[in-house]
């Protein structure tokens, strides 16, 4: 694949909110799932604990909780919360998987692959 690029991953109607997807794109394990404000959101199907599929879980309040120990993850694939720790519990910086920039129009939902700070456009798409 070539770095640094937009990919069209999936049509828009086949992730529907409620409820995480697994898809594999570009040779990796992929969650994706619709944040509360209905936006494609996009990381490693993998959680950084016990390698439990993400895709698996469930979403609360916009954010994917791993099925297994109940880990809390925003799109950036930071995990924000530990529910063993304590429900105010800092998290470590390290715990944190692969997350992707997403773009959704034209009926579509597309990922940025590729370094983060170089994605200065949104996808070039013809229309007709
Ligand atoms: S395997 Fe995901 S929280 Fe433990």
């Amino acid at each position: 694949m070539i770095y640094n690029q937009w990919y069209v991953i999936l049509e828009s109607k086949e992730l529907k909110k409620g409820k995480p997807l697994l898809v594999k794109r570009l040779n990796e394990q992929l969650s994706l799932w619709r944040d509360e404000n209905g936006n494609a959101c996009c990381i490693a199907d993998k959680c950084c604990h016990r390698g439990v599929s993400l895709s698996c879980g469930q979403i609360i309040d916009g954010k994917l909780e791993c099925p297994f120990h109940g880990f809390i993850y925003d799109k950036q694939g930071k995990v924000i919360s530990i529910p063993a720790n304590g429900k105010n519990a800092a998290v470590p910086q390290s715990m944190k998987v692969q997350s992707y920039r997403t773009f959704e129009d034209y009926g579509f939902i597309w990922i940025w692959w590729g370094d983060e700070n170089k994605t200065d456009q949104d996808p070039f798409f013809f229309k007709e």
